[in-house]
């Protein structure tokens, strides 16, 4: 199985979900857990190497061909980081993905470069939204969750906005993220499990 994670929009928190999504996965039991770095700037593997976590695999994979070894290869879940741009290194990885997660943020602004993500989803492939960095109790992201549920976009999770996720490598993984992720990750690999 391979979850992907993907927004064509830079900054929305894909590398910082990828993370947390590998680290809940291994806490639950996954084995093995690879996380594939498609992202040619390497920020989850440079994640990775300043703060290793227990029970995961780093395969840095920035290519169409090397992210598609690299998700065809383990017997285990796959969490894959993508780039921003490089949309073939994107399609690539969302061809093969078992189940998509979309982070985004809360805002109007947002909708357009989620939906032109979504457009890439291949037919029959789960996907939903996780709003990252959000700021709980405000009208944008009610509006933010609102509009997706309009759209009949299911939201997998809102990620409030936090010092201790924002510190990236620099501190520890936070407990708080953790849970949320694992929620996050139950909810991605539910329809699967169903078949
Ligand atoms: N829940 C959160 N609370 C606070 N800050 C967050 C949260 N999630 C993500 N961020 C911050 O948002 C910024 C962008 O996150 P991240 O690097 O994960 O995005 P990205 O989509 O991978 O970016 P790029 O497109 O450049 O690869 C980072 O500074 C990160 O620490
Ligand atoms: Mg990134």
């Amino acid at each position: 199985m391979n979850l992907v994670v993907s927004n064509v929009k830079g900054g929305v928190g894909k590398t910082t979900s990828t993370i947390y999504l590998a680290a809940a996965a291994a806490e639950r039991g996954y084995d093995p857990v690879v996380l594939v770095d498609a992202d040619r700037q390497a920020s989850s593997a440079e994640w990775f190497e300043a703060r290793p976590i227990e029970g995961v695999a780093v395969v840095e994979a920035p290519s169409e061909r090397t992210v598609a070894k690299a998700m065809e290869r383990h017997d285990g879940l796959g969490v894959v980081d993508t780039p921003p741009g490089d949309e073939r290194i994107v399609r690539a990885a969302l061809e093969r993905a078992s189940a998509i997660v979309i982070p985004t943020r809360a805002g109007g602004v947002e909708f357009s470069r989620v939906v032109a993500t979504l457009e890439m989803v291949p037919a029959g492939v789960p996907a939903g939204v996780v709003v990252c960095a959000a700021r709980l109790g405000t009208h944008d992201l009610d509006q933010t969750v609102q509009w997706w549920e309009g759209q009949r976009v299911p939201v997998w999770g809102i990620v409030p906005e936090r010092v201790s996720i924002a510190a990236g490598p620099e501190g520890r993984i936070s407990r708080e993220g953790l849970d949320l992720y694992g929620e996050i990750l139950t909810r991605a690999l539910r329809r699967r499990a169903r078949g």
